[in-house]
């Protein structure tokens, strides 16, 4: 059988690719998180909801958008439009943004791996401190992590969509599974982990806010990689053959399955080693989690289990969030590589060499704005503070722009490509049905609706309160 190397051998290797994209630590600590705060089974069911109802559709159109134009979403913007100016404006909007979130998800990523390295040179207890943090993310350690954050990144991409993409994603998936499963496996046989199941899978409606089921809403959103250009790019390397409409499916249910086994490793940890926790405490941020609240968790263990076992659980989850991180970080990068690949109908390697040289200068710049260098550190005003240049491309381009990025795709699909176009490209590799009218009148009312309330609301809440 012939095999394009530009292409993902098989719809597994695509759905191994597009997870590992998915699957990030909003999944891992994110999801089970907000769930124990806001309403348990009841979040979990408006969770689930949402990834049928807005996402599901979103991944379709986004697929087909990218398999039919063979473009990422610059390209596919272009040919859609027949090259209008507007919609080349919201093509470069769908490259800036993976460009920006890039750059201070690899600033994430290296926190990761510094961590992870940290607990194996055996300093789990020094990590537990609550000063560490802060002194570890502006040590000048850091860049020597970033160059071996890029270096790795780089390594894959270089390789392209069969042997880079997706062989990575086939060697990082089942080792991400398998960490999970351990882990969750390991922590439900300690004592009281009972207490967490409680609190993920008991209904408490009235904990459901109008606060609540946006936040269900974007994390559903958010950790399906939409309106980042992936899934247009990654649409693009999907052979006509696979069936789009399955692959969707395993990929939502992949996404969802390892956050909903996340939770069961997650909160069994808190509530079993912190018996007196009371989910309204804890951070609404998954940094914040994994890096000040997680180490006092395994550093718990040690007068039962002792340093080493519990160094050996530290170890195993940082390195879990890394895999999940590394697999993320570069589904984003090579969305701008195969765009400037093709707009400039240069070599992969010199389009990888340009935004790599890209992110690598914002990466740095956003890893010197903790107080190292004054105007990155107080880059932006805005909500009554001073914003970080990380903050702001959090705020601005993850938070904000994602939502708009998803809207503007709606209207590009159903204005300019047209339902039938659309319907083709669906049930090319197996047929559709009712899914098809579903996914029309999802994109053409529902979702569109909601991503500009979300979009205008996010707005004034972030920039305006
Ligand atoms: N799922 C990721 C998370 O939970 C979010 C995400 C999805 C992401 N796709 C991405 C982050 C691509 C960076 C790049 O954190």
């Amino acid at each position: 059988m012939h095999n394009n190397p530009d292409q993902f051998s098989s719809k597994i290797g695509f759905v191994l690719a597009a997870a590992g994209s998915a699957v990030g630590i909003g999944n891992l600590v994110g999801f089970p998180v907000a769930a124990a705060k806001n309403g348990g089974g009841a979040f979990l069911l408006l969770y689930i909801f949402f990834v049928v109802a807005i996402c599901l559709p979103l991944i379709l159109a986004e697929l087909s958008l990218g398999r039919a134009t063979g473009q990422s979403p610059l390209g596919a913007f272009k040919q859609v439009s027949k090259n209008s100016k507007i919609w080349a404006f919201a093509g470069a909007l769908s490259l800036i943004t993976p460009f920006m979130i890039a750059v201070f998800y690899s600033v994430l990523t290296v926190w990761l791996l510094g961590y992870f390295l940290q607990v194996l040179s055996g300093r789990l207890d020094e990590l537990a401190t609550p000063v560490y943090f802060g002194g570890f993310i502006t040590s000048p350690w850091i860049f020597a992590y970033l160059a071996a954050v890029i270096g790795m990144v780089v390594l894959v991409l270089k390789g392209g969509v069969r042997d880079g993409i997706e062989k990575a994603a086939r060697l990082l998936m089942p080792m991400l599974f398998i960490m999970l499963i351990g882990l969750a496996v390991f922590v439900l046989t300690l004592p009281n982990a009972a207490a967490g199941l409680k609190f993920y899978f008991t209904p408490q409606l009235d904990r459901i806010t109008w606060s609540v089921v946006n936040g269900a809403l974007s994390q559903a959103f958010f950790s399906l990689s939409l309106g980042m250009g992936i899934l247009i790019t990654y649409g693009s390397y999907l052979r006509k053959q696979d069936n789009l409409v399955q692959s969707a499916k395993m990929l939502a249910c992949t996404d969802t399955g390892v956050a909903l086994v996340a939770g069961l490793m997650t909160l069994p940890a808190i509530f079993a080693i912190y018996p007196s926790t009371n989910p309204g405490e804890l951070s609404d941020s998954s940094v914040g989690l994994i890096f000040s609240f997680f180490p006092n968790i395994f550093m718990a263990m040690v007068p039962k289990f002792g340093y080493l076992a519990a160094s050996f659980v530290a170890a195993t989850f940082f390195l879990l969030a890394f895999v999940a991180a590394i697999t993320s970080l570069v589904s984003i990068i090579e969305v701008p590589v195969a765009a400037l690949k093709a707009e400039s109908k240069q070599t992969r390697n010199k389009a990888l060499t340009v935004v790599i040289t890209g992110v690598l200068l914002g990466a740095v710049f956003s890893a010197l704005s903790f107080g190292q260098v004054k105007w990155l550190s107080e880059f932006a005003f805005y909500s009554g503070m001073n914003k970080s240049l990380f903050d702001v491309l959090v705020d601005v381009f993850y938070d904000t722009i994602l939502p708009f990025n998803g809207l503007l795709i709606c209207l590009l699909v159903v204005w300019q490509w047209k339902r039938h176009n659309m319907a083709a490209e669906m049930a090319s590799g197996g047929a559709t049905g009712w899914l098809e009218r579903y996914t029309h009148a999802a994109i053409a009312f529902w979702i569109p609706a909601i991503l500009a309330t979300v979009f205008v609301v996010t707005v004034i809440n972030k920039f305006f309160s």
